[in-house]
């Protein structure tokens, strides 16, 4: 009988097993609860609060599917032999814990600003057990591919480094101008909602609170992408400006005003790798592109987290910015930098990165840094690539960015109105084109003395009243308290002030719309014929805004779900006179393996190749 008992014991768990692998394993949008999508009886936090808008952020986090995998426990698991030093000027490799012999060769590169490498000079070295001498590698800022192999020939290292001499003294203490400048330090976290910052970053959070700081909780996206959002706010264009020729990035506009320009991130599917030419001072991305290229190692089931020699891509990027660190004590500079490893990824992965940051301002602090440099830490849209944006949270989350602007005290006393404006937009709707300019009023300080900022209110309300007003509005000014999506610049798909009702899928209208969607795609990919022409395959949600009023206007959000290729799509279809789409196509699920037929990043995740 004991035995009978055993057998059934194990007879359930192993049907609950079953149970929960196939439920566990059914696509969460599947499973949307369409009845009630918004989570309820959650603790919530008010995001933005005007008379137009108001939108809440859910402390608790959505039901979701985490990864298989525990991300905390992944190391670069091979040695690190060599690391960078320079001494008076000169630059060394300095060997760590070597215990065999191994023969080097290294390759000092140069980038012709195109992002390809060209080696200038290759050399070789010899290292012995114990060795401790550093070897001389040359001078001044330096990129070193070096690979090293052991007596049998096989290689045991390879790694890239990155040369950084600290700044020569300033010969003689600068005449200060009478003007005193700003610094700006672009801090971004990639795929972080404000909500996920609440959640994971703890510890940097009460860090910030005792520095000078605004939290723009109604920061919102205004396009699909990182490179979308990104650009916006680095140039002011509107998405569908293709022209890149004519923009004018942020980093041109300071080294125009003489400042020091930098830029790092640690991918090399980087924001730069987008555009054509050299655009700053500092660059790290020449040294992760040769990282890429000859290198990388994963240590993720998906391939996303890289190392180089011993360290993560992302080490190498906060080595970067600790190097300029002697640089942007000094002087001024705009300086961008950007992580995306594994936070772009996974959920739960920005834990990790709670102390790094704490650290990382505490290091700018030290340096007074943070006395001459008004930073922004943020983001450019929530998760996109984990299933966590299948829930109707995530999907909010995923337009609600990151953004935290952390200032000197002096600017408080300085320009009173200015920053009690930027306090007052707490909880406006605010978007990358709004911090366009109210980054280049960091270049014209004297835009936010009392009197000026007074006569641009003035202006800005007499907009406002003739209905003029502009899409850009600087945070040093009072964003209007009226102030809606399409003012903004929001589309409808990534705007949350809606009232939504929820619409049956088999409705003749929501299906028709659904096409519509379904055609667009196919109209874009056209001038593409490696990939197929897509079919609607079902609808899986829609959305009727509701724009109050006797409004001639319908507008619906749509999520459907195309074949072939089970690609799941979001956007949002206008009804008036003609159809038309009114947000960027949005690509919902996963496209790994079937868009290798085309190279356009956008295209890619419309694509399901022949
Ligand atoms: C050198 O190796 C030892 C043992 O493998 C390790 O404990 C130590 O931390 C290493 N030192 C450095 C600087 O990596
Ligand atoms: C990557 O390496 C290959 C082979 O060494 C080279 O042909 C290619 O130009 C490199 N790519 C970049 C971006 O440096
Ligand atoms: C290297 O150093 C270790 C510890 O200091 C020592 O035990 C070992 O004998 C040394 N090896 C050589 C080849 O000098
Ligand atoms: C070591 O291997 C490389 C290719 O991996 C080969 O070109 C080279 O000749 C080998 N050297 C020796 C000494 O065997
Ligand atoms: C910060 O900067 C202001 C203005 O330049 C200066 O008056 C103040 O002494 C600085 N504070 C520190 C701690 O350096
Ligand atoms: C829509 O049609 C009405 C009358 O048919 C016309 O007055 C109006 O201008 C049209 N609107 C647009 C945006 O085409």
């Amino acid at each position: 009988e004991v035995k009978m008992m055993r057998y059934l014991r194990h007879m359930f768990i192993f049907t609950g097993v079953l149970f929960l692998m196939y439920f566990g394993l059914q696509p969460l949008d599947e499973l949307f609860e369409k009845k009630s999508p918004r989570p309820s009886g959650y603790w919530f936090m008010p995001l933005v609060e005007t008379s137009k808008c108001n939108v809440k952020g859910y402390r608790n986090i959505a039901h979701y599917r985490s990864t298989v995998e525990n991300v905390f426990h992944l190391h670069c698991d091979r040695p690190q032999f060599l690391s960078p030093e320079t001494r008076q000027g000169v630059n060394f490799l300095v060997p760590i814990n070597i215990s065999y012999d191994l023969e080097c060769s290294f390759w000092i590169l140069i980038s012709d600003g195109q992002y390809k490498n060209r080696y200038l000079h290759k050399g070789s070295f010899q290292l012995k057990p114990n060795a401790s001498e550093g070897i001389r590698i040359g001078k001044s800022l330096q990129i070193v591919r070096v690979l090293c192999k052991d007596k049998r020939n096989i290689t045991q290292y390879h790694d890239v480094h990155y040369f950084l001499p600290t700044p020569e003294p300033l010969e003689e203490a600068e005449p200060k101008s009478s003007a005193q400048k700003l610094s700006v330090m672009v801090i971004g976290i990639d795929s972080t909602s404000q909500m996920s910052f609440l959640r994971n970053f703890r510890l940097l959070k009460l860090h910030l609170k005792r520095l000078p700081h605004t939290h723009l909780w109604g920061y919102t996206r205004i396009g699909v992408d990182r490179y979308d959002n990104i650009k916006a706010f680095l140039t002011g264009d509107e998405i569908n400006k293709h022209d890149q020729q004519n923009s004018q990035f942020l980093w041109s506009l300071f080294e125009a005003a003489g400042y020091r320009t930098v830029y790092g991130e640690d991918s090399a599917d980087s924001f730069l790798s987008r555009l054509d030419g050299q655009l700053m001072e500092f660059n790290l991305q020449p040294a992760i592109v040769e990282m890429d290229n000859h290198t990388r190692y994963s240590i993720d089931l998906n391939e996303k987290i890289h190392c180089t020699g011993g360290r993560k891509f992302s080490e190498v990027l906060h080595d970067f910015i600790y190097k300029m660190v002697s640089y942007l004590k000094d002087s001024p500079a705009f300086s961008f930098f950007w992580e995306s490893t594994g936070v772009e990824e996974y959920l739960e992965y920005s834990q990790f990165l709670d102390v790094t940051y704490v650290k990382l301002f505490r290091q700018l602090k030290q340096h007074n840094i943070l006395n001459n440099t008004l930073v922004l830490l943020m983001s450019a849209h929530g998760l996109r690539k984990d299933t966590y944006r299948m829930s109707y949270q995530g999907l909010q989350e995923e337009s609600q960015p990151l953004l935290m602007a952390i200032y000197p005290e002096w600017l408080t006393t300085q320009y009173p109105q200015a920053i009690a404006n930027l306090k007052e937009n707490s909880k406006k709707l605010v978007t990358p084109f709004d911090l366009h300019a109210t980054v280049q009023d960091v270049l014209h300080l004297e835009e936010l003395e009392n009197l000026q900022v007074l006569k641009r209110t003035v202006r800005l309300m007499d907009a406002e009243t003739e209905k003029v007003l502009p899409q850009a509005i600087s945070l040093f000014l009072p964003i209007p308290d009226t102030r809606t999506c399409k003012q903004a610049g929001i589309p409808s798909l990534f705007c949350l002030c809606y009232d939504l009702t929820e619409l049956p899928t088999d409705d003749s209208l929501v299906v028709q719309c659904s096409r519509f969607l379904i055609q667009s795609i196919n109209k874009i990919l056209r001038p593409y014929p490696q990939c197929q022409q897509l079919q609607l395959y079902t609808v899986l949600v829609a959305q009727y805004i509701d724009f109050g009023g006797d409004s001639f206007v319908y507008e619906l959000i749509l999520r459907v779900k195309a074949s072939p290729g089970d690609g799941v799509f979001e956007s949002s279809v206008r009804l008036s006179n003609q159809t038309y789409l009114t947000s960027p196509i949005n690509r919902v699920n996963r496209y790994i393996g079937k868009s290798h037929c085309v190279s356009d990043p956008y295209i890619k995740t419309l694509c399901h190749c022949d």
